[in-house]
Formats: structure tokens, C-alpha cells, sequence
């Protein structure tokens, strides 16, 4: 027989009210006799909180959410697994939505969001807000009016104060590039991310400081500009495998993907006839022939401090945000020649 708190009540002849806070630990006017009570008939009848209800008498949904931009991206899907587990850890539940990279979705999902009564918020905006992001920021700035915990993660607003966490983007373009340079590289192409994000726009100016800090010509023909995903990075490869490089760093896994099905297509090898660095480190479990050697953004370490940033406000109640800038790692594999100058 399924109980409700009304059933509970009047087996201990208390009122409900009082089962829900004795049940919540919330303090409240019970002898101690009554509240054993209460937990014995709890526990008798398998009592199983309603969580809604016990929501309007805690006030907390025990549930966060997380907006992620690409969830087909293997980086994201990593990222909201380590993220989910650290939530379940601590006895909430996450709900994981996809903006599909667009900011209307964005806006849309944030909304829909707060009518499910999360208790926080995990937010890794679409490239598309870096046009436009002014009702994005409004929406985030009600949030912290509500005094209602976010981080943003990965992708952040510079202009906009708030608990932030994400890896050096630049730093991370700079130690790609320098390897290819130190290997004996000059005609290294980037395919880029086209979109305004700070992401990409960081990625990009890695790649020309690390050129101009060796002296190294750098062709405009070289930087192809892609969206992240799979395909634009294959149209990029078919058009930079025509001229005379020797490498290429791409700014993201995705389109490493798509560079390596153009790569193929020309039957050529990685890395005997192009050598190849891209970012994020997520693929090499899937492809074969070759291990990229990649800029890897530690998705446990983003997910650890994202969790502790959002959890040290929801629990204690601290109110300064924190911002935490990550180093990422050059993790050295097979896809990169050595050449002689
Ligand atoms: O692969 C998706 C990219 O966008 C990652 O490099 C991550 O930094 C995200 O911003």
C-alpha cells in the first residue's frame, strides 16, 4: 500500500505538517517520541517522498540543471557524466538539456529550466551568445538576484561576474603550435572555429603568437574557419590538403574527425605525409591508424571545481564567485613528424 504523508499523519496523530518536517529534519515542536514514531510508520510502509511535494516544504527540488551546448560532442557528453555523478553524489538529481549551439535555445532552456524549481545551475553557453548575449546576461543577472546558484562552465562571459571555471584557451593554442614548431614545422594551416566565442577567437590568437614567436610566415590561405562539428572540419581538410603544408592544428576533436575522413580520402597517412595536433583529447579511443596528439582540457578537474564552486553556494551559502582559470595539458601521441629543417 502506497502512504502519504496525510496517511502517516493520522496513523501518528500528528498533523502533516508536522510528518514533513520530522521526515525533512527541519526543525519543528515534536516530543522525540512522536518523531520516532512518525520515522517507524515511514519506514514501516516503504514511505517514499514525494519529491515535489517536499519541495514546497523545503523549498529545495534536490535537482540541478545543466545546459550544454552539443551534447553529441563526445567533450560535453564526458563533461555532464562527470558532472551528473558528482550531483548524485550528493543526493541531487541532474537534468541535462541541449542548446543545439543556438542562443534562442539558450534562452529558451534557461526558462524552462527555473519553472522546474532547480535548486542551481550549470551553464555552457552556445557559440551564437557571443554575438548578442545582453538577455542571456539579464537573465543570469535575475538569478543572482534570486540569490540562485550557476557556474559557467568551459565557454565564459569575461564581462559578466560570476562563478566561472574553463581552461586557458590561448595558452592551450600557443603549447599546440609551439610543438608543431619545435618538430621542425613551418607550413602549419588552423582550422578554426568561425563563430565570435571567446573559445575560438583565444584558440586563433594562440595559433598567430605562436607563429610570430618563431618567426614563422604565416599564410592567411592556412586558416580555413569551421563551426566545431565533424562536417565543416572534413570541408576544411579537403581545401588545406591541396596546398603545401605539412601540418595543421585544429581547434577541436570534431572537426579533427572530419579532417581525417579528407586525410583518407586522399590516401594519405598521418603523419608520414601531414601531421595533425587537435584539442580535447576525447577521440583516440575511437579512431584507428593513428593517436592525435592533442590539447586535452581535463573534464574531472572542470567538473570537480564546477561542483565545488556551485555547492559551496547552494550549502554554504557563500556568496563571492569564484573564478578559476585552468592550464591545459599537450598530450604527445603518434600524429606529429618530426621533420628535419
Ligand atoms: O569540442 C567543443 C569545443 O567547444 C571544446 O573544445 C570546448 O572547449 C567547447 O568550448
Amino acid at each position: 500500500m502506497r502512504v502519504t504523508i496525510k496517511d502517516i499523519a493520522k496513523m501518528a496523530d500528528v498533523s502533516p505538517s508536522a510528518v514533513s518536517l520530522v521526515l525533512n529534519d527541519r526543525p519543528c515542536r515534536v516530543s522525540e517520541e512522536k518523531k520516532a514514531t512518525i520515522k517507524r510508520i515511514a519506514k514501516e510502509y516503504n514511505y517514499a517522498a514525494n519529491q515535489i511535494a517536499r519541495s514546497l516544504v523545503t523549498r529545495k527540488s534536490k535537482t540541478i540543471g545543466l545546459l550544454i551546448p552539443d551534447i553529441e560532442n563526445i567533450f560535453f557528453s564526458s563533461l555532464a557524466k562527470h558532472i551528473e555523478e558528482r550531483c548524485r553524489q550528493k543526493g541531487y538529481m541532474l537534468i541535462i538539456v541541449n542548446s543545439d549551439n543556438k542562443y534562442k535555445h539558450d534562452l529558451e532552456l534557461l526558462e524552462l529550466l527555473k519553472s522546474r524549481s532547480i535548486d542551481g545551475l550549470f551553464l555552457i553557453p552556445s557559440d551564437e551568445s557571443y554575438e548578442n548575449n545582453t538577455e542571456l546576461i539579464n537573465q543570469l543577472r535575475n538569478l543572482d538576484n534570486a540569490k540562485f546558484p550557476y557556474v559557467m562552465i568551459d565557454r565564459i562571459f569575461s564581462e559578466h561576474p560570476c562563478n566561472k571555471v574553463w581552461f586557458d584557451n590561448e595558452e592551450g593554442a600557443n603549447l599546440a603550435v609551439s610543438h608543431l614548431l619545435e618538430s621542425g614545422h613551418q607550413k602549419i594551416a588552423c582550422i578554426a572555429n568561425s563563430s565570435d566565442s571567446l573559445n575560438g577567437k583565444s584558440r586563433l590568437t594562440g595559433y598567430y603568437r605562436a607563429m610570430e614567436k618563431y618567426n614563422c610566415e604565416i599564410n592567411p590561405e592556412f586558416v580555413i574557419e569551421g563551426d566545431y562539428r565533424m562536417d565543416s572540419g572534413f570541408r576544411a581538410g579537403k581545401k588545406l590538403l591541396n596546398q603545401d603544408i605539412s601540418a595543421v592544428f585544429v581547434t577541436n576533436d570534431m572537426m579533427a574527425l572530419g579532417l581525417l575522413k579528407a586525410v583518407y580520402e586522399k590516401n594519405m597517412q598521418v603523419p608520414n605525409d601531414i601531421s595533425i595536433i587537435s584539442y580535447d583529447n576525447t577521440i583516440n579511443s575511437y579512431i584507428f591508424g593513428v593517436e592525435l596528439t592533442a590539447i586535452e582540457q581535463d573534464v574531472c578537474s572542470l567538473s570537480n571545481h564546477a561542483v565545488r564552486l556551485l555547492f559551496s553556494q547552494l550549502e554554504k551559502e557563500n556568496k563571492i564567485p569564484e573564478e578559476i582559470c585552468l592550464i591545459p595539458k599537450l598530450i604527445k601521441n603518434t600524429s606529429v613528424l618530426t621533420v628535419r629543417q
